[in-house]
């Protein structure tokens, strides 16, 4: 079991496939790009398959997520996905995607045992969209949204980061959108997590301001929070439900006391939160010849020195030093 010194148990594992990714969101990177990890640093497709199933086999992870940069740009997700949902006992497996080429893919993912998917789409306009995320792609994120409800997987989620003054306009057409079409709508707060360290406070829109907004035109109660249990979202019934809307305030409303997650990125290192400041090395040591137990042992031990919380509002909070992308969303 991977239990902190605080009591907290991960059982959901987040795993980066690639750093890469084909747009440039403004709170992630920077137009240009970043400097991408030389392939011989990512894990294999092996390698992944082989750290998942001691996670799942030895460590009792029951959830595990695909994430990136974008992780359908690596070539193996199906075959991926396909050995991730044959392991016993079967773990949920889902995906965070920017969508692109979801519309092609959906199908084979959801055949090869993708429980559901988690797509971000931050505005409904496409010249927006041009402008935050440096690419002309807002159809091929609509068209791959569709493909997967169609594909059967559910639920399909949509994150929306807000961001002042560029898209925070749209939170109410944003949610009417979704409820037409049964995605489930969640808004996040800007994390301190982008490559170039733009961040403020101030630009942040807050949870606050995002439930003001979107009870203009809804009327939102809280769900149960039994319901809740360690998702990062705090969700709403809309309109007296069944259709909800969640709203992430990872800044203003942590929820680092009942996190269950821990991250293995694209190239090997275990985070054991998104704002670790150390990591531990499973690569080296795989590629080394460890056996399945010395690398359980030293995820076990990772995941032992957790911290309580993300420390934003510390003096002393320093952003991590590799960006969301390479850390895996
Ligand atoms: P569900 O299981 O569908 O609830 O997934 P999720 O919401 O955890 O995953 P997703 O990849 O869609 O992430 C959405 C947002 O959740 C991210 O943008 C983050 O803001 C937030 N998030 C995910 N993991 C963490 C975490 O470990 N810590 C914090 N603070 N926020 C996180
Ligand atoms: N703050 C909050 N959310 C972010 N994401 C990427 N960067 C940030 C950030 N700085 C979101 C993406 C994606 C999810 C995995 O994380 O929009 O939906
Ligand atoms: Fe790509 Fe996701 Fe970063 Fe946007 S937030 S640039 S989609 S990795």
């Amino acid at each position: 079991m991977l239990r902190d010194s605080f009591g907290r148990v991960a059982t959901d594992l987040r795993v980066s496939l690639t750093d890469k990714c084909n747009l440039r969101c403004t709170y992630c990177m920077p137009p240009e790009g970043l400097e991408w990890l030389p392939n011989a640093q990512l894990l294999t497709a092996a390698e992944i398959v082989r750290l998942v199933t001691i996670g799942v086999e030895r460590l009792g992870i029951t959830e595990v997520r695909y994430t990136g940069g974008e992780p359908l740009l690596r070539r193996e997700l199906v075959d991926i996905v396909a050995r991730t949902a044959a392991l016993a006992p079967r773990p949920q497996v889902s995906l965070t995607t920017n969508g692109i080429g979801l519309a092609k893919l959906a199908g084979a993912l959801a055949g090869a045992g993708l429980d559901r998917v988690n797509v971000s789409l931050d505005t409904l306009d496409r010249d927006v969209f041009k402008r935050l995320a440096h690419r002309d792609r807002f159809a091929d994120v609509i068209d791959g949204l569709a493909a997967a409800h169609d594909a059967g997987l559910r639920p399909v989620k949509v994150n929306t980061v807000l961001m002042r003054g560029i898209n925070d306009h749209e939170a109410v057409s944003l949610l009417g959108w979704c409820l037409e079409r049964g995605y489930e709508l969640r808004f996040i707060e800007q994390m301190p997590l982008d490559a170039q360290h733009g961040w403020t406070r101030e630009d942040m829109v807050t949870a606050d301001e995002i439930l003001a907004m979107l009870t203009t035109a809804y009327r939102l109660t809280p769900d149960d929070p039994e319901e809740r249990g360690s998702a990062p979202a705090e969700r709403f019934l809309v309109d007296g439900g069944p259709a909800r809307v969640g709203v992430i305030g990872s800044v203003t409303r942590p929820f680092c006391g009942a996190c269950d997650r821990v991250r293995l990125t694209a190239d090997g290192q275990i985070r054991n939160c998104l704002f670790a400041t150390e990591e531990s090395d499973l690569k080296a040591a795989l590629r080394a010849g460890a056996s399945d137990e010395e690398l359980a042992e030293r995820w076990v031990a990772a995941v032992s020195r957790k911290r309580a919380g993300h420390g934003i509002d510390d003096p002393s909070f320093l952003q991590p030093s590799r960006p969301m992308s390479a850390i895996g969303g």
